[in-house]
């Protein structure tokens, strides 16, 4: 897959998402306009969305390479914070039959900050836009199920691979997730997210396995996959 089908809406989430793709234009904007409006009004209206689908889709198949080694098929998939879902599109193009989980935020933050957040408040995500891009991409309605953090009763069932890119322990804290973790994973279960404190994970799980260093990002971070809760 070269580029995915992204609508004009869903490629200025993408682009809130990931920062990265924020044009040196539109970032010189952020700086002379504020936050606000970055959020508000240019993000909204200042976007290429076939560059971006470009750039996204290319982006999130650097990722999927990262994931190799622990993808298959038929596997029953948990994604925390998947922003509008590149990767999990691109695993379900790559691999057969696997289910997909999400759960997410389901508003955009007035002033999106990239920072640590103690609360848990930031969030830039829209849960119809995320199921919109599922569809228009490739994934089968029977085959994913989204839930909102904030409102929603979490699944309960256990899953093969959990995954959380720049999100969990990345934006904010793993204990908003640690004690249902705890109840969804089996001692087979692989989990995989992006800390700022990756040595800490050696006190909560028995196998902690470092697979990419970002040095460029929001913070430094450290991409680890993790197995059996201590
Ligand atoms: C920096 S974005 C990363 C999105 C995507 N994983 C990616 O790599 O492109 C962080 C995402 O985490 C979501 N988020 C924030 N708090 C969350 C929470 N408690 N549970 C699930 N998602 C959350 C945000 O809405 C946002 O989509």
């Amino acid at each position: 897959m070269k580029s995915f089908h992204l609508g004009k809406d869903t490629a200025r989430l993408a682009v809130l998402q990931r920062s990265e793709m924020i044009s040196p234009t539109l970032k010189k904007i952020r700086k002379l306009f504020g936050r606000y409006l970055f959020t508000n009004f240019f993000s909204k209206n200042f976007i290429d969305t076939q560059n971006i689908s470009k750039k996204y889709c290319e982006i999130m198949n650097n990722e999927l390479y990262t994931f190799n080694n622990y993808l298959n098929n038929d596997l029953n998939i948990l994604s925390i914070g998947s922003g509008i879902g590149g990767l999990e599109v691109l695993i379900n193009a790559n691999f057969k039959g696997s289910k997909f989980t999400f759960i997410e935020k389901n508003y955009i933050s007035k002033k999106v900050k990239y920072g640590w957040d103690n609360k848990n408040f930031e969030a830039y995500n829209n849960i119809k836009l995320l199921e919109k891009f599922l569809i228009e991409n490739g994934i089968n309605n029977q085959d994913f199920d989204i839930f909102d953090f904030d409102y929603d009763v979490l699944p309960k069932r256990k899953f093969d691979l959990i995954t959380s890119l720049y999100s969990l322990d990345y934006h904010y804290d793993f204990s908003f997730y640690s004690e249902y973790l705890k109840k969804i994973c089996s001692d087979e279960t692989i989990i995989i997210f992006d800390t700022i404190r990756a040595e800490h994970f050696k006190n909560v799980f028995q196998n902690v396995d470092i697979i990419k260093e970002d040095n460029n990002t929001v913070h430094k971070s450290k991409r680890i996959v993790c197995k059996k809760f201590k």
